[in-house]
C-alpha cells in the first residue's frame, strides 16, 4: 500500500490531501506543527471511517526530521510520496520586512521542504520509487509587489525542484510541483484578518493597502481547496509528468501565458496583473517635490 508524507495537515490543502490520498487507499502520515491544531482532520476523517496517522513536524526544525522520517519507515516499511505542503506568507514591502521574516519564510517554505525531501530520499532510493510534490506556487513564476519574501521562496523552490528531478529520476524517483491559483484557504484569510503590518513611518503604505484591498475583493472567488487535494493523488498515482501542475484554471492559464513570453511582454503581462502602474509613476517623484538628480 502507498505511503504517504504530508506536511501542514492542520488545514488548508494538507487537510485537503490527506483526506484525498486517505480516500484513494493509502496509508497517511499527516503532519502538523502543533498537534493541538488536529481536531479538523481527525473530525473529517472519523466522519469518513478513514484512518490517518497524525504526527508531529514542525518546519523550522530540521533537527527532527530524520525521526519523523524513521517513525514513518519503521511504521510502514517504506515511504512512498512525500508531499511539501506548508506554508507561510508574510505580505510586506520588502523595505519593511524585517530580516527575521525573511528568514522565517525561508525556513518553512524553502530550507524545510528541502532539508525533509533529503531525509525521505536515502529510503526511495532503496525502494527504487518514490514521489516528491512540493506545493508552490503562481509566486513561484511570477512576482508581485508586496510579495517579495514569498515570491524568493517558491522561485527557490521551483528552481531546486527542476534540477533534482535529474538528479533522482534513475532510481523511478519523480519529483514535480504544484502551482495554485487563489484557494479558500487561512493563508490570506489570515493575513487579512489582522491590522496590515506595515510600520507607521512606511513610504509604501498605499500599495501594500492596495493590494491587500485587491487581495480582499477576489477572495470570494477562490477555488475550494479541495481539488488540490485530488490533484495531488493523481500526481503521486502518475506514472510520469510534466514538472509543472497547474492546480486550477487561472493557475493554466497564467503559466501558459508566462512561458510563452520574453521578457518585455512579461514585464507588461505583469504590470497589467499588478495594476500598480499608478504606484510605479509616483514613485519615480522626490519625496521634497525636487527633480531627481
Ligand atoms: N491557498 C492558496 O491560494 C495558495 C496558492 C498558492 C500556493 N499555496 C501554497 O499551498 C501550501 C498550503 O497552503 P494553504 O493555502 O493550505 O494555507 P494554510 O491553510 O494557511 O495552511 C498552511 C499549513 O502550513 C502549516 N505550517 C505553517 N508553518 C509551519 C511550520 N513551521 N511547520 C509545519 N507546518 C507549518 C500550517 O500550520 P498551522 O495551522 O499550525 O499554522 C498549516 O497547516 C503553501 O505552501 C502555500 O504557499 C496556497
Amino acid at each position: 500500500m502507498t505511503v504517504v508524507l504530508i506536511t501542514g495537515c492542520s488545514c488548508g490543502f494538507g487537510l485537503e490531501a490527506a483526506l484525498a490520498f486517505a480516500r484513494s487507499g493509502a496509508h497517511v502520515v499527516a503532519s502538523m506543527r502543533d498537534l493541538g491544531r488536529g481536531a479538523a482532520l481527525a473530525g473529517a476523517a472519523q466522519a469518513e471511517a478513514l484512518e490517518i496517522h497524525i504526527a508531529a513536524l514542525d518546519l523550522a526544525k530540521p533537527h527532527t526530521f530524520a525521526g519523523v522520517v524513521a517513525d514513518v519507515i519503521g511504521r510502514h516499511g517504506r515511504l512512498d510520496v512525500l508531499v511539501n505542503n506548508a506554508g507561510i506568507n508574510r505580505v510586506g514591502a520588502f523595505e519593511d520586512t524585517t530580516e527575521a521574516t525573511l528568514r522565517e519564510v525561508m525556513e518553512v517554505n524553502l530550507f524545510g521542504p528541502l532539508l525533509l525531501a533529503k531525509a525521505v530520499l536515502p529510503q526511495m532510493r532503496r525502494q527504487c520509487g518514490g514521489c516528491i510534490i512540493n506545493l508552490s506556487s503562481l509566486s513561484g513564476v511570477a512576482g508581485l509587489p508586496g510579495d517579495v519574501s514569498y515570491t524568493a521562496s517558491k522561485f527557490a523552490l521551483e528552481g531546486a525542484t527542476e534540477a533534482l528531478r535529474h538528479e533522482v529520476d534513475r532510481w523511478g524517483i519523480r519529483v514535480a510541483l504544484v502551482e495554485a491559483g487563489l484557494h479558500a484557504t487561512n493563508i490570506f484569510a489570515d493575513a487579512l484578518s489582522g491590522p496590515l503590518p506595515i510600520p507607521d513611518e512606511s513610504p509604501y503604505r498605499p500599495l501594500i493597502e492596495e493590494r491587500m484591498a485587491k487581495l480582499a475583493a477576489r477572495l470570494p472567488e477562490a477555488f475550494h481547496p479541495r481539488s488540490v487535494g485530488e490533484l495531488l493523488v493523481r500526481i503521486a498515482q502518475a506514472k510520469d509528468g510534466p514538472l509543472r501542475w497547474p492546480a486550477d484554471a487561472v493557475a493554466k492559464r497564467v503559466l501558459g501565458k508566462l512561458f510563452a513570453l520574453d521578457d518585455a511582454g512579461r514585464d507588461a503581462f505583469l504590470r497589467e496583473v499588478a495594476g500598480c502602474d499608478w504606484w510605479s509613476q509616483g514613485e519615480s517623484q522626490p519625496e521634497n517635490g525636487e527633480a531627481a538628480p
